[in-house]
């Protein structure tokens, strides 16, 4: 059994991208740079914060493949990339769900940066502190949460929830997930 705790409602969210996308403003001014979309969690979030920005924005994504091996650093691959992808000498904005652990935005920063990008920044939806394993810092941060299961916004559990228009932790009630 589970059940969903709202922690921000869609006027909670929209609130707080307008507060993004002035912040995003402060530091693009209005110069145009290449968003990547990691799919597909930040797809919704992407969607809507883009159409509060009045750069000129390139839309590219990506979408990662993650590898678990026992007893090994997990290894993370791109197992597509959108057509034309191009950050060569651009101003790159990254456009995550959220920054955990940190592996997968230091995996995609390293691969962006071999790609001959000018300026690589990082905007996530949401960050939890508490599980940093390696010293990323995203530039632009909607929320920070606890250590909770996410869902809601693009965020899913075994492919449930991305479509909720809401933010909620998932509540475990005795089984295990
Ligand atoms: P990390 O920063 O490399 O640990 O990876 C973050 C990725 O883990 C995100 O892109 C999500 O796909 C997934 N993830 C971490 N925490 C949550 C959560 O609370 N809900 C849903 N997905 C999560
Ligand atoms: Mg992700």
């Amino acid at each position: 059994m589970s059940s969903l705790k709202i922690l921000y409602s869609p006027e909670d969210i929209r609130k707080r991208l307008q507060e993004l996308a002035s912040e995003i403003h402060d530091v693009y001014d209005n110069r145009p740079f290449t968003a990547v979309v990691v799919l597909k969690g930040a797809i919704f979030f992407a969607a809507d914060l883009m159409r509060l920005l009045s750069n000129p924005i390139d839309l590219h994504f990506v979408e990662l493949e993650t590898h678990e091996h026992p007893d090994l650093e997990q290894e993370i691959s791109i197992r597509y990339w959108s057509r034309d992808f191009d950050i060569k000498d651009r101003d790159v904005l990254i456009i995550e769900d959220i920054l955990d652990t940190g592996v997968t935005l230091e995996f995609l920063i390293r691969a962006f940066e071999q790609h001959g990008a000018r300026s690589i920044r990082v905007c996530c939806l949401l960050e939890k502190p508490a599980r940093r394993r390696v010293n990323i810092q995203a530039d632009f941060v909607g929320f920070v949460v606890p250590e909770v299961f996410i869902v809601g916004y693009g965020l899913h559990h075994k492919g449930r929830f991305r479509n909720l228009p809401y933010l909620a932790e998932l509540v475990q009630e005795g089984e295990k997930a």
